[in-house]
């Protein structure tokens, strides 16, 4: 059975980008936390994220996130390209989206609510992992319909005082669960709940 992750980096006060869609809190950020139990950056060799990826099968994101990428190919984890080539990934948007160039670039534009489009998305997924990638609005809209199972946050101790929110509404069902967390050698903090 597919399970459905929203997973991303948010700042110590909620955000996942600043106002203005901003991500250098996050791109340049560089802690240090003196435990000898932490483990290295999410993002090294074998990291927490690289782990995570392997066993994403499909992603879906919102229009400002799929666009963020594209102007930030260099910054964005790909080498300068698509950085999720040979995986499926739908893009919500109403509007017509550029898309990237490359090889093994599957990006599938939808507009349409998430339950509508999610039997497709998990049919890619199989037995892996859809990845919801972001915004707030995507993640709340996949929590109504019941279709999050899981939240897998890493915080950055940065506090950015406004910005693009984690979630843009109460989750329906109450607090969530925790089912693991994790500290990083640079200061970070992974937390995985289940709603
Ligand atoms: N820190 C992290 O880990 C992380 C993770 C993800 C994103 N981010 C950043 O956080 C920011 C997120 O931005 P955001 O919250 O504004 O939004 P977003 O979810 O990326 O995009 C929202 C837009 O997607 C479109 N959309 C959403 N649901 C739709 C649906 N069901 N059908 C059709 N279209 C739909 C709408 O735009 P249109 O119809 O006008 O296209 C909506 O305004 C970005 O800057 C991104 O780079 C950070």
């Amino acid at each position: 059975m597919t399970k459905t992750i929203y997973y991303g980096a948010a700042s110590l006060d909620g955000y996942l980008a600043g106002p203005d869609d901003d991500l250098d809190w996050l791109l340049t950020y560089q802690g240090s936390f003196d435990d000898s139990s932490a483990e290295p950056g999410p993002m090294g060799e074998n990291g927490s994220y690289v782990r995570f990826y392997e066993s994403v099968r499909a992603l879906v994101m919102g229009s400002a996130t799929y666009e963020w990428i594209l102007d930030h190919l260099d910054t964005a984890g790909g080498g300068g390209e698509w950085p999720y080539r040979g995986k499926p990934c739908w893009v919500l948007s109403s509007r017509e989206l550029r898309l990237p160039e490359g090889d093994d670039v599957d990006v599938r534009v939808a507009d349409a609510p998430v339950r509508e489009l999610y039997p497709e998305m998990a049919a890619a997924a199989g037995d892996g992992t859809l990845w919801i990638v972001g915004g707030g609005g995507l993640a709340s809209q996949f929590a109504d319909e019941g279709l999050l199972d899981e939240v897998q946050l890493t915080v950055v101790p940065i506090v950015l005082g406004t910005g693009k929110p984690v979630f843009e509404r109460p989750l329906p069902g109450g607090p969530m669960q925790l089912i693991g967390a994790r500290t990083f050698d640079n200061g970070m903090v992974e937390l995985r709940y289940a709603p």
